[in-house]
């Protein structure tokens, strides 16, 4: 089934300017960006974004690195995108990523992963949503 999810290049890729490289990996792997924003988020818009991690023990300094520098956020949509994204993505923990993987490639540590990628239909619908009108996706 064709499907539609939000992904987020976060700040450790944006800092290295690998941004390009990243987007590569997804379209290789057959998804295609229909929507996309660099912004700068602020530490309410990511603790409200992550959520429902809130009561976790990593809460605070995910939300930090969150808006420590600009993101990437964008729709990509293919068939099976929520999988298969984070298939591309790889464990949450870059030393637990399989080969090829964003993650193992890639990011620098289990906070500095990265990208970030919608875990379920639900999530995803709710996620781009919060980053984008309808007006503004376009396939
Ligand atoms: P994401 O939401 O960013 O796509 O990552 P995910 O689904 O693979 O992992 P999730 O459980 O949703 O966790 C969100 C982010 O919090 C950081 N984290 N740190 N130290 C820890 O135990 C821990 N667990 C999670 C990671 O940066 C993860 O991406
Ligand atoms: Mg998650």
């Amino acid at each position: 089934m064709v499907e539609r999810t939000l992904s987020i290049i976060k700040p450790d890729a944006t800092r290295r300017n690998i941004c390009g490289k990243i987007i590569a990996m997804f379209e290789t792997a057959g998804l295609r960006v229909v929507a996309q924003k660099r912004l700068h988020l602020s530490r309410s818009q990511a603790e409200q974004f992550y959520a429902v991690h809130k009561e976790r023990p990593f809460f605070g300094e995910l939300c930090d690195f969150m808006c420590s520098g600009p993101v990437v956020v964008q729709v990509l949509e293919g068939k099976d995108a929520i999988n298969l994204n984070r298939e591309i993505m790889g464990a949450t923990n870059p030393v637990e990523a399989k080969p090829g993987t964003i993650r193992k490639e890639l990011a620098v540590s289990f906070t500095e992963n990265s990208v970030h990628g919608s875990d379920g239909p639900d999530t995803a619908r709710e996620e781009i949503a919060f980053f984008f009108s309808g007006t503004e996706i376009v396939g």
